[in-house]
């Protein structure tokens, strides 16, 4: 495989898991909203389990483990820690969309805030470039 090739294949790798991240941050968006009451709670547990999904994949989309983006390089020298950071992002979003479902905004709306741990794992990981 070429360099060129093989350049271009981190950077896909870099592509995908951004996806993920910005699939989650859009999910959590419309969240906020419903839980802002700027739009209707309806689809409130549609929008709690499209989330859960999004991050149980996004540990895969990290493990090639490809330094770049807006990944800080301790990322890769922490991973055991940042993976359970990942694990537990998806077990507390499942929990989320499972009480959503079950229960609905009264069950769900108290554990938005600790379910989504994102800022506490940016603040240590990510390097925001924007
Ligand atoms: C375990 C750590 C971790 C958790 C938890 C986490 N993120 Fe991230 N996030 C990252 C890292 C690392 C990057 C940088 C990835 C890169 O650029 O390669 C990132 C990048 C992003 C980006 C920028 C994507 C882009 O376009 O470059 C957004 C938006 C984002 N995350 C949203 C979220 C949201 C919303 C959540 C919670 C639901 C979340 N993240 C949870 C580690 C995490």
């Amino acid at each position: 495989m070429s360099p060129v090739s093989s350049r271009a294949d981190d950077q896909d790798v870099i592509d995908y898991r951004q996806h993920i991240m910005k699939t989650m941050n859009e999910e959590a968006a419309a969240i906020a909203q419903i839980l802002q009451q700027k739009i209707p709670a309806a689809d409130f547990a549609t929008h709690a389990e499209i989330l859960a999904i999004t991050a149980a994949t996004a540990k895969k989309a990290f493990e090639p483990k490809v330094p770049g983006g807006e990944a800080k390089p301790v990322l890769w020298a922490n991973w055991k820690d940042f993976s359970k950071r990942l694990d537990d992002l998806t077990a507390a979003t499942a929990d989320l969309a499972r009480k959503a479902k079950e229960g609905g905004m009264a069950a769900a709306a108290p554990r938005v805030q600790s379910a989504l741990t994102c800022d506490s794992c940016h603040d240590i990981y990510r390097e925001k470039k924007d």
